[in-house]
């Protein structure tokens, strides 16, 4: 293979460990008790999360991906894009569109995909190699939210005329605050010009939400759980997972989707690794994950706040999702 495709680590196992071991004592400790949606994805964690955006219930993969294939010609003339950058890439899938398109229309030369999950961006930059010779591809294993996004993002290469893209709705895993960080840390990533997109989860009926996170077949309680799996290997914590019960719920007041591990009885959990020994109470709860769902309007406000301007977005018929692409302004605020 002549493909000029690398893959850099930034992910040291020993600072994933302590990484893990902070998350856990302060989320665990904490009341609620929480923990980060990052450690979902192992690779057992990363597969059951492909299986999750193949279900009828989840609606947000399949539909950005109609989506995509339908606005990225249009992207590729607006950006005239020759790198594409993916945020939290996993497995690429979708990428492929993008990358079509802006092949055809604007020279596209680099595609830098980051993950926190190696075998799902090898699987992907392996697939794509094979599929574009002539596309240097750059991977980078890393956590983009390390040190508030700024050391997350500083750790990704930059190259001339990028198109920086963030889909999935993945967006929605931060909250209010963090996402104020991450926008900031994205627009000084990108010089003027330079070009955002990104895919959101937008407010639509509390059932179809909720159907999204609870699926008939278990496959989301399953990847819920796994965390608990994750804890087990890595830290040699004892959270027995099948008296776990698996709890979606929709928060009308922070307007997004919560999930929880609820303990069936009473557990005494220990984490050797972590130095921590808790005590859960019968149905007491860990939230695992929030998935926020947003209003367009307000969400171009934060866009506009951290310095880009809209450009252009696009919506599905039922107005569940949406792409936005967003110009960083000349001045960063
Ligand atoms: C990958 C973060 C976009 O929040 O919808 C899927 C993860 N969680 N089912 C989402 C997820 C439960 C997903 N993101």
């Amino acid at each position: 293979m002549t493909t000029p495709h690398r893959i850099d680590m930034h992910v040291d196992p020993i600072d994933r460990e302590s990484s893990l071991i902070a998350d856990v004592r302060g989320g665990l400790s904490a009341r609620p008790r929480w923990l980060p949606p990052k450690w979902f994805y192992d690779e057992r964690g990363s597969v059951l999360f492909d299986a999750i955006t193949e279900l009828p219930e989840y609606y947000p993969t399949r539909t950005e991906r109609h989506l995509l294939r339908t606005c990225a010609p249009e992207i590729a003339r607006i950006t005239q894009a020759r790198t594409l950058a993916e945020l939290g890439s996993g497995s690429s899938e979708k990428t492929q569109v993008l990358i079509e398109a802006l092949t055809a229309q604007s020279n596209l030369t680099t595609y830098v995909a980051q993950d926190v999950s190696e075998s799902a961006l090898l699987g992907g930059m392996t697939a794509l190699a094979d599929r574009y010779p002539g596309l240097d591809i750059h991977g980078v294993v890393s956590d983009f939210s390390a040190g508030n996004f700024r050391e997350g993002l500083r750790s990704m290469p930059h190259y001339p005329d990028t198109l920086l893209a963030f889909l999935g709705g993945t967006i929605g895993n931060l909250v209010p605050a963090e996402r104020r960080n991450f926008f900031a840390a994205m627009r000084e990533k990108l010089g003027p010009g330079e070009h955002l997109l990104i895919g959101i989860g937008l407010v639509t009926d509390e059932a179809t939400m909720l159907a999204a996170y609870d699926d008939a077949a278990g496959v989301t309680a399953e990847f819920n759980k796994n965390v608990l799996h994750v804890l087990n290997r890595e830290l040699g914590a004892n959270f027995p997972v099948q008296h776990f019960t698996h709890v979606a719920a929709w928060d009308a007041d922070n307007s997004w989707i919560e999930m929880r591990l609820r303990a069936q009885q009473a557990l005494r959990i220990v984490i050797p690794r972590a130095e921590l020994t808790i005590s859960l109470n019968a149905g007491e709860e860990v939230r695992t994950e929030i998935s926020a769902k947003f209003e367009l309007g307000a969400f171009r406000g934060e866009l506009k706040s951290a310095g880009f301007e809209e450009v252009a977005h696009w919506l599905d018929a039922d107005e569940r999702f949406a792409l936005l692409l967003a110009r960083a302004d000349r001045i960063v605020p």
